[in-house]
């Protein structure tokens, strides 16, 4: 108390003889930082739910393991009388109804958390969210959201505007009306130049205007330190009815997402990762709509279903989507004045080809008289090819598929 006290006198007399408006600005720093504070242990009461149990995984998260009926999702005023449906109406096709089964090949896939525990039935996996994550963000508002425009509307591209908002994209995408898309995809760990830039590589599902009422359902894998406080590769869902503006956010971070699955973390890191010129991991995902219901399912893997996006969310996606894409984003802030070197996908560029190339394959939709099939057209989109891109191709064993990404700055792309 003596030294508080000490410490606060010499503050005063260093104030009295040095510049006022120092010690203004340093007292009013010190009240925003209180109330950031408490801001953001509000935030943590909220999305932070009573576990039934948790699990300290070796990355340093730690999974709470959250009764289904407690999930983020049913703070959300559209849902407080949600029944919560455990499982979907499937698709035509046979060859998805597989329950899990372990002779699939990318069983090979976990999360590091699987070492320490196991959620049990009724229950579901949560990252929990720590102070430091939500401090990490600009503000308590934008933890857990993407910034504007994160989709791109292929070919419309403004050159000036894509060096602005610093989003690059290498995708393929098919434009009509579809219920749903599937993909396999393999996993790697990009470099992350800064800490506030990303790399992911995921399915988008679109609907309405780019411009402001645009639904989109995303789901891939990302490098996100900003996001996740390291440097590890992780399972990530996304949602927005209106353009990224005010509603939506990543994994189970709002609500709005309604999780079912004991198994998966949303968020977590997954593992093993594919090696250049070595052994390859992919995963698969699977999105579709429910055909009596309007619900948005997600299945990862052979057979894990891990939850559904309520129709009520939507406003366009309640009908159909009307573009599919799939590929990789990065966000490049050009920090130093010249291009990120924030790697996508491998890092390495689509020529290189298998075992080197980061791949989407085996790329379906779902048509309208709800079967699973290649898309028809499907078309390539990069901003500047010269620093990410993207090469289809087909063949029988992989079905429609490309490679994609690149190292960001290099010779060609300054
Ligand atoms: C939920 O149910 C209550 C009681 O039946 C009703 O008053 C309320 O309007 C319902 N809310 C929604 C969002 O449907
Ligand atoms: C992530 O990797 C970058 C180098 O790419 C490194 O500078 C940074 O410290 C790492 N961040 C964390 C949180 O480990």
């Amino acid at each position: 108390m003596v030294g508080v006290k000490l410490v606060f006198g010499f503050l005063v007399l260093l104030c009295l003889f040095t510049e006022a408006r120092l010690c203004y600005a340093a007292g009013r720093n010190r009240f925003s930082g209180s109330r950031k504070e408490v801001e953001v242990l509000k935030h943590l009461n909220r999305v932070n739910k009573r576990p039934v149990k948790s699990i300290k995984s070796p990355d340093g998260d730690i999974i709470d393991c959250v009764r289904i009926s407690h999930q983020p999702a049913f703070d959300h005023p559209f849902l407080k009388n949600h029944t919560i449906k455990l499982m979907p109406n499937w698709i035509t096709n046979d060859d998805i109804k597989v329950p899990s089964s372990s002779s699939e090949n990318n069983e090979a896939i976990t999360q590091l958390w699987h070492s320490n525990g196991k959620c049990p039935t009724g229950t579901i996996p949560v990252r929990r969210t720590k102070k430091e994550d939500v401090l990490r963000a600009s503000s308590v508002k934008t933890y857990g959201k993407k910034s504007f425009s994160a989709s791109v509307k292929p070919n419309s591209i403004d050159p000036d505007m894509f060096n602005q908002n610093g989003h690059q994209h290498a995708i393929a995408y098919a434009q009509g009306q579809f219920y749903g898309a599937k993909a396999t995809m393999n996993v790697w760990k990009p470099k992350i130049d800064q800490s506030n830039e990303f790399s992911l590589s995921q399915i988008w599902i679109l609907g309405g205007s780019f411009a402001s009422d645009l639904n989109s359902i995303e789901a891939g894998w990302q490098v996100s330190p900003d996001l996740y406080g390291d440097n590890n590769t992780r399972l990530f869902i996304y949602w927005t009815s209106d353009a990224y503006e005010a509603t939506g956010c990543y994994n189970l971070l709002c609500s709005g997402f309604i999780q079912i699955n004991n198994e998966i973390a949303i968020g977590g890191s997954i593992s093993p990762i594919s090696q250049f010129h070595g052994s390859q991991y992919d995963i698969t995902i699977l999105i579709w709509k429910d055909p009596e219901e309007g619900n948005w399912w997600m299945q990862f893997g052979n057979g894990k279903v891990l939850g559904y996006w309520p129709a009520t969310l939507f406003s366009h996606l309640t009908r159909s989507a009307s573009m599919i894409e799939w590929g990789g984003e990065v966000i490049n802030t050009a920090s130093d004045g010249r291009h990120t070197t924030t790697q996508m996908g491998s890092g390495q560029f689509p020529e290189q080809g298998f075992s080197k190339a980061s791949y989407f394959k085996n790329i379906q939709i779902v048509d309208e008289s709800n079967n699973l099939r290649a898309p028809k057209d499907l078309e390539t989109f990069s901003e500047q090819p010269n620093c990410y891109d993207v090469q289809t191709r087909s063949n029988r064993n992989w079905g429609t598929h490309f490679y994609y990404g690149g190292p960001g700055r290099n010779p060609k792309c300054p």
